[in-house]
This record gives structure tokens, sequence and C-alpha cells, in this order.
């Protein structure tokens, strides 16, 4: 793990770590579901409804999946979570925007403000918190990791599951009490009251937290972590990688050439396909240039902070860290599937995945490719941050630890050889 220049906070003085202990990190415990109890026998009609590839799941994970599917749950009716999170493109999407890198909400007109991620690979992404390690100097670093969204602000995937139902820029319901009605009216309610219980449905407190638990179990199952690309076929010893891709992943892997697994990390000593999950959960910022074409971005002084702006980030901060330090970083997303998750970064700025991994080594040795220019002709470098922000971005790590004029980390060849490897994660 190339930590050393990471987004760790570094804490030098001892009493930070004292008075941290009245605030001890979330526990790093795998992202875990309530087990299901599973009906002993599902009514008739559920079991004829079943796809071939329902029929592996539980009967919560159905649910889960009815309910992700149902274009009813939004307002106006015609947007589900599929819209955006749809299993041809490994779980991403847009709704049929036209906005560049953002996604149509359900209300016309309306769109995002930032790129969808995958919900694939995330059933044992830890929930957020600062994590200290010991440093050199006697203090502690604190890196931020895990949690969900690009600012990691829901603690769980049934947090996280809660949210789009009720964003306006989404799926725009105007309370619980809305969607719940929709649920008891929704063909699969006997499904929901078949899994949870008689009068699961009857309370839309407790009726919207099962809601989000039968998703969370959904989104747990194989059909969102299969392990079924080439790379992992590669893992256990089943196919092989070509010259190209070979040469690409020893790039992936070279702490002096891509060094990609100091974020996008797997356990180089195993061939266990679950122990490459392609990332550390941990936060970065790249400094990626900004989307023009996002409206919110119309406002030369909107900047989206990232991290720093995840709710409820004061009460998380170990002592001593500055939250300002946090402005402009993202979470490491999962690389599996990257052939199909474009657009990409947390702006949507690259359609391309091969811009993506040019970006990396040329974003410093010819800034000029990537950022507009101002009225004399000078390259405006992290356009995408408030100027105080822009000393927050990673210069120092590799591959974007360069200068001016010196010779990027991959040549065009090496660049082509990592995207060759990049398409091998994509799941068969
Ligand atoms: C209109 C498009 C849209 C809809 C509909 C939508 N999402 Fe998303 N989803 C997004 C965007 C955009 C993000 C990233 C937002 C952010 O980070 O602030 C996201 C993030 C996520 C994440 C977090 C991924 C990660 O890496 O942490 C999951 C999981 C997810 N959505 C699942 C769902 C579920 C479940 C639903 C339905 C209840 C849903 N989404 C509905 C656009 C959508
Ligand atoms: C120091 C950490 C770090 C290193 C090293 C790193 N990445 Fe990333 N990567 C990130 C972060 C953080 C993001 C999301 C940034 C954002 O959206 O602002 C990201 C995003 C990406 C994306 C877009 C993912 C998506 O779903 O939109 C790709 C592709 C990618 N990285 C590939 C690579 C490759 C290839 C390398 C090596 C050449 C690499 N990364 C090295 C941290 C890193």
């Amino acid at each position: 793990m190339h930590r050393r220049f990471r987004l760790a906070l570094a804490i030098v003085a001892l009493p930070a770590l004292a008075s941290c202990a009245t605030t001890p990190p979330a526990p790093m415990t795998q992202h875990q579901q309530e087990p299901a109890a599973p009906p002993a026998d599902p009514a008739p009609e559920h079991v004829l409804a079943l796809s071939a590839e329902e029929a592996a799941l539980t009967p919560e994970q159905v649910l889960g999946k009815r309910l992700f599917e149902d274009e009813n749950l939004s307002e106006p009716h015609g947007q589900s979570c599929k819209s955006c999170h749809d299993p041809l493109k490994a779980f991403t999407g847009d709704a049929g925007s036209t906005v560049a890198g953002v996604a149509a909400g359900a209300v016309p007109g309306v769109v995002g403000n930032r790129n969808v991620p995958t919900a694939m690979y995330l059933a044992t992404s830890p929930s957020f918190s600062f994590v200290g390690e010991p440093n050199d100097t006697g203090g502690i670093d604190y890196t931020p990791t895990g949690g969900f969204f690009w600012d990691g602000r829901a603690a769980s995937l049934s947090e996280q599951a809660k949210g789009p139902f009720l964003n306006p820029r989404e799926m725009n319901n105007p309370s619980q009490a809305a969607v719940i009605t929709k649920v008891r009216n929704a063909t699969y309610a006997s499904l929901f009251r078949r899994v949870y219980g008689d009068r699961a449905l009857d309370d839309v407190g407790k009726a919207y937290d099962k809601l989000a638990q039968a998703i969370a179990a959904f989104e747990g199952s194989p059909l969102f972590s299969p392990f079924s690309s080439k790379f992992d076929d590669y893992l256990r010893g089943k196919a092989s990688l070509t010259a190209q891709e070979a040469k690409g992943f020893a790039l992936f892997k070279n702490p002096d050439k891509g060094n990609c697994m100091g974020c996008h990390a797997g356990d180089p000593k195993s061939r266990k396909p679950q122990d490459w999950l392609f990332t550390d959960f941990t936060y970065d910022n790249l400094g990626v240039p900004r989307n023009q074409a996002i409206p919110d971005n119309q406002d030369p002084a909107h900047f989206d902070p990232g991290l720093a702006g995840q709710a409820g980030l004061a009460a998380k901060l170990p002592a001593g860290v500055d939250p300002a330090r946090l402005v402009g970083a993202f979470k490491v997303p999962t690389l599996r599937n990257i052939q199909k998750t474009g657009p990409y970064m947390h702006n949507g700025k690259f359609a391309q995945l091969r811009d993506v991994v040019k970006f990396y080594v040329t974003r410093d040795t010819n800034a000029g490719l990537w950022y507009p220019k101002d009225a004399t002709g000078k390259v405006i470098k992290f356009n995408d941050l408030p100027t105080a922000a822009k000393a927050n971005v990673n210069t120092e790590e590799v591959p974007y630890d360069r200068k001016a004029g010196e010779k990027p980390r991959l040549n065009d060849d090496e660049i082509d050889a990592v995207v060759a490897f990049l398409n091998t994660l994509t799941d068969r």
C-alpha cells in the first residue's frame, strides 16, 4: 500500500490521540445485512414470476429486485433505481439524460450534479470512518475510508437506498409515506408482507426501513458481485492474459509506472477474486477538470466540495483534522466493469476510458491538454476547485507526481496496455 502521500491527515501531537479516544472510529467491519427470514413456502404466484436469474435469489432479494425495478416509485412515475443503475451497463446509467456526465431525474428537465457510480461490488464496503495509523513522528495519520456515495455520506447500502426515492433530482417522492403508499398498492405487496411479516407495511417508518433493507439484500446478491470477468478466470488459473493485457497489468501494479494499485487495490498474494475489488475504499483529490455541461456549474462560484461536504462530517472528524483539506476529495471507485461504466469520475468529465488513463499521466506534464486557458494564455489547472483547495490535489504520488515538461510515467503504448488490462475486468 502506498499510503505515504495519500490523503492521510497527519496529527503530530499526541494529545490529539488522547482526545480521539472519546470518538472511536467506526469499526472496519464488513457491511452487514440483517439476515432475512425466508418464508417457508413462497406464494405460488411469486414462484411463477421468477426469471431464471431470480431463481437463485432469496425471497428478500427478489423483493429488493422488484423495488429496484419499479418505475412507479418515482414522482411523476417512470423512474426506478434501474433507470440509473442498469444491469446491462454494470448497474450504471443516466436515465436518458441529454447532459453529458449526469443523469436525468424523474421530473422533466431536472438533472443530477454527480456522475452515476456503479452499484456493483459494494456489499463488502466498510462504513465511513477516519482510520488512524501511527506515523513516524509519534503521531497518527488519519485516512478517510469507506461509506457510500462519492462523498461517503451513507453508512450502509440500506441507508444509501433510502436517499434516491426522496431526492428531488432523482425519484422525487415528497415523503416516505408517499413511497410506502405506492408499495402497498404494488403487485409485490404480498411478497413484502411474506418476507417481513403481515403488518410490515402498516407503519410508514418501519416499512421504509424494510424497503431499504430489501434493496440492500438484492445489492448483496451474486448479481451485483458475479466475479465472472476474464481477470477473475485468470486469477482462478482458467484463462490467460494476452501479452498486451499482461503488460498492462504489470504497469498497473508497478509503483514507479501506473501505481494504480496504490488506490485501486488488490491483494497481490491472493488469487481469490474477492481480494481484488480494485479499491481500498479511501479518498483522494485528483484535480479532475470541471464538467461545464453540468447545469450547477453555470455558476462560476459553484464547486462540488466532495468529502468536505459530507453531511455530519464535523462530528466524525478526529481532533486536529482540518476539513478544508478534504475539499475536492472523492471516494476511490472500483474499476471492475470499468469498460461499461463511462462516463468517468465524480463529475462525468471523461467519456473515454483511455482519456482517464492519459489524464493521470499527463495532467502535470501537459496540463494544457485538460484545462482551459485564461485571457493571458495561462492554463488554469485544477479548475473545478476553489483557489484555496487547489493545494489539496495529490501531486506527489505516482503517476501524477510529474512536473511540466517531464516525461509522463506511461507512454502511449503503455496507456493502451493499461486500458487493455482494464477491459479484462468486465463481467461476462
Ligand atoms: C436519477 C438517477 C439515479 C437514480 C434513479 C438512482 N440513483 Fe443511485 N446514484 C446516482 C448518483 C448520481 C449517485 C452518486 C451520488 C453522489 O455520490 O452524491 C448514486 C449512487 C448510488 C450508490 C452508491 C455507490 C457508491 O459507490 O457508493 C448506490 C448503491 C446506488 N446509487 C443505488 C441506488 C438505488 C438502490 C436506487 C433506487 C432506490 C438508486 N440508486 C436510484 C443516480 C441515481
Ligand atoms: C492516489 C489514489 C489513486 C491512484 C494512484 C489511481 N487512482 Fe484512479 N481514482 C482515484 C480516485 C479518488 C478516483 C475518483 C476521482 C474523482 O472522481 O474525482 C479515481 C477514478 C478512476 C477512474 C474512473 C472511475 C469511475 O468509475 O469513474 C479510473 C478509470 C481510474 N481511476 C483508473 C486508474 C488507473 C488506470 C490508475 C493508474 C494509472 C489509477 N486510477 C491510479 C484514485 C486513484
